[in-house]
């Protein structure tokens, strides 16, 4: 007998399960220190710029085919192209990506555990803001603490996954965000008040484009789509549990201004530390983990405050991991008829498995020479092929797909249904169909060096 597909339970319920999606280690770790390698504010004004025109468009987008199709992104791809073998490829391409990026999204998550179970025994007390830096590089190369914690945050992504949609999904999202905003907004409000602010405002907010290299652009704009979880199915597969009287326009614009919001919330809150105590803007993926316990450290109240923004900060990347680890079990669930706790076990298991590279990648235990091979280790190398190709290469097919191999008049009507702003259906329209895939191709054609934009200026 066919079960009947579960629904998200109310309208809050999912804008929270979505936020929640949206917002995680891209706008929270990902995002400050890509920015602050790129030289800050015009790189920002880029991923401005991606998330108005590409990102928001291409999540409506998702959102559509999704709630249209009613299934995850296998299934969905293949109805709505009435059975195409290669449209199906697209679906898979989406569960790869998703399976690549939440198995190093969970070790990063994991040093959020890690700094949580610090943060407990007041770590920051009696040393130095250079001390404080240099505790993420233990971190970081200790590989079997890594894979124990690594563990534990794949079995909490299981267990609420597991729960299924009402209950597991949107119930943690609901409790998890409205804390989540609340401790982000004060914190900010006391980084203004540090010396460094002025200048760190400076940084994020005046664009100096003489800053950019070639690879910004593309940076800029995986990183639109990955704060927004665009280009794995994701946003696909949460569309897929909407009824049709859901407003998706309004959604995909909440959605990206929050994501864009807390983006540059963070950003504000780490570089005022950065530039008070001197450290590089350039510090790279322990940038968030170095600063903010520097910051605590200074506060009255260290302990209490540092251990509840881990926590949250934990929060923040299970409702993301939840989104990726759904995408994965929905499509087992619907291709192999498999259960879903069969389907949630073995996903959660595999990822796990595959993760350990990256749980070791800083102790040089596994894969020696692959930095010395590949430029740069099997973290970075994971964080960056799912960033700036994966995620690009499936936004493209997504948007072709909304463009071309859905019905015009389809899109249109799935765009309009329910929706108190129809009017905007041109513009998004318009958005999807030319400027998206035109803009990600170019991007992505410079990058592979098929052909060289700064020849022609
Ligand atoms: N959008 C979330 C984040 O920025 O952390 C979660 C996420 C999902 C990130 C999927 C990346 C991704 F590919």
């Amino acid at each position: 007998m066919k079960q009947q597909r579960e629904h998200w339970g109310s309208k809050l319920g999912f804008i929270m399960a979505t936020a929640g999606s949206a917002i995680g280690l891209g706008s929270l770790w990902r995002f400050p220190y890509i920015a602050g390698q790129n030289g800050g504010g015009a790189f920002v004004l880029l991923y401005l710029f991606f998330t108005l025109i590409i990102g928001i468009p291409a999540f409506i987008g998702e959102l559509i085919i999704g709630r249209a199709a009613q299934k995850g992104a296998i299934g969905a791809y293949t109805e709505l192209s009435h059975g195409s073998t290669h449209w199906k490829l697209l679906g898979w391409l989406n569960l790869l990506t998703s399976f690549i990026i939440l198995s190093y999204y969970s070790v990063v998550s994991g040093w959020g555990i890690n700094y949580a179970l610090m943060s407990l025994s007041n770590f920051t007390a009696g040393r130095t803001p250079e001390q404080i830096k240099a505790i993420f590089n233990t971190v970081y190369i200790s590989g079997d603490i890594n894979i124990f914690w690594l563990f534990i945050f794949m079995l909490m992504t299981a267990g609420v996954v597991y729960g299924g949609i009402k209950k597991g999904i949107e119930y943690w999202s609901k409790m998890l965000m409205p804390a989540l905003f609340a401790i982000l907004i004060g914190l900010f409000i006391y980084s203004t008040t540090l010396p460094g602010f002025k200048e760190a405002a400076k940084f994020i907010l005046y664009p100096d484009f003489s800053k950019l290299n070639a690879g910004s652009i593309l940076s800029a704009l995986g990183m639109a789509l990955f704060t927004l979880s665009v280009g794995l199915g994701i946003i696909l597969t949460y569309g897929s549990y909407m009824k049709s009287s859901e407003d998706i326009p309004k959604t995909g614009l909440i959605i990206g201004g929050v994501s864009v919001s807390v983006s540059l919330l963070s950003a504000l809150m780490i570089f005022p530390i950065v530039f008070t105590f001197g450290f590089e803007p350039e510090a790279g993926p322990g940038l968030v983990f170095q600063t903010l316990p520097v910051l605590f450290s200074k506060l009255p109240g260290t302990l209490v405050l540092s251990t509840i923004f881990f926590v949250l900060f934990i929060f923040a990347t299970l409702t993301s991991t939840i989104s990726i680890l759904e995408v994965l079990v929905s499509n087992l669930i619907e291709v192999f008829n498999w259960s879903r706790k069969k389907a949630v076990l073995i996903s959660s298991f595999v990822t796990f498995i595959f993760g350990i590279p990256t749980a070791l990648s800083g102790s040089g235990s596994l894969f020696k020479n692959w930095k010395a091979i590949y430029n740069k280790d099997f973290f970075a190398t994971l964080n960056d092929l799912t960033a700036d190709w994966l995620m690009p290469l499936s936004a493209f097919f997504t948007v072709l797909f909304i463009s071309f191999v859905m019905k015009k008049s389809f899109s249109k009507e799935e765009f309009t249904k329910g929706t108190t702003i129809p009017k905007l259906m041109h513009t998004w329209f318009f958005l999807v169909r030319y400027v998206a895939p035109i803009a990600i191709l170019i991007i992505i054609l410079q990058q592979s060096g098929i052909i060289n934009l700064s020849k022609l200026f």
